[in-house]
């Protein structure tokens, strides 16, 4: 699989199967975390693997949005020094694993943001790192929808040139495009878009900058069911 068709195809996977990710498999989610970059190389992280089932089975309690690791045949934990960079760099490194493990038919998902102190302990973390993130794998319990993602219009997030002058994906030989591929679109529609989610926010929420999906998070619903 290539990077992009295992961009395009990566989906957050929930259910596994029973079956252990094989040895081989495990070792090159776990190189391919060790093999990222990150600012001034100064990796400023720790990636605990657990394969315990008793261990998975705790993790899932501490877990409030992702419970269902306590069925992951694998866990990884991401442990970041108190870096300026260490979230940057360790969210790349998660992202290679989460794509690496993909690549290879091993489904996985990104659990928490800053976890309760109550896992260091369980995972003999020393208590000056923090827990980003625990991510389980496993293979895929049910068929993902492969390449259909729920997201915001690219033409929504994505400008040419300028903010509020979409890129438009549609590419040039498809016909009606400009001549470099543009179409812009309409400035008036993104505005109204923009407007129509802005009132399903709290004015506060809005203030502090944080997006649907951020405040989703942080109530802690829609996780744990697909
Ligand atoms: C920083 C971050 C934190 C996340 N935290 C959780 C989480 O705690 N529990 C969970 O089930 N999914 C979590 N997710 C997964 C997202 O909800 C999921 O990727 C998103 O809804 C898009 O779905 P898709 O990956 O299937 O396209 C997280 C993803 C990211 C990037």
């Amino acid at each position: 699989m290539d990077v992009y068709e295992a961009v395009r195809t990566v989906l957050a996977v929930r259910k596994y199967q029973e079956t252990a990710v094989p040895p081989d498999v495990v070792r090159r989610i776990v190189e391919a975390a060790w093999l990222t970059a990150s600012a001034r190389n100064v990796q400023p992280w720790h990636f605990i693997v657990v394969e315990n089932r008793e261990t998975l089975r705790q993790l899932g309690a501490l877990a409030r949005t992702g419970p269902y690791i306590a069925q992951a045949p694998l866990a990884i934990a991401v442990a970041v020094e108190d870096t300026p960079f260490a979230v940057s760099d360790a969210s790349r490194a998660i992202q290679s694993m989460i794509l690496t493990a993909w690549s290879e038919g091993v489904g996985s998902n990104w659990v928490g943001f800053l976890w309760p102190a109550e896992v260091k302990p369980l995972l003999g973390i020393p208590e000056e790192l923090n827990v980003l993130a625990v991510l389980p794998f496993g293979y895929p319990a049910q068929a993902t929808g492969q390449g259909k993602k729920e997201r915001k219009p690219l033409g929504e997030v994505a400008h040419r040139e300028h903010f509020g002058q979409p890129f438009e994906c549609r590419r040039r030989d498809e016909g009606s495009g400009t001549k470099d591929g543009a179409i812009p679109l309409r400035r008036s529609s993104f505005v109204l878009r923009r407007v129509a989610r802005s009132l399903f926010q709290t004015r506060a929420e809005i203030a502090a900058g944080l997006s649907s999906a951020h405040i989703e998070m942080r109530k802690g619903v829609g996780y744990g069911d697909s």
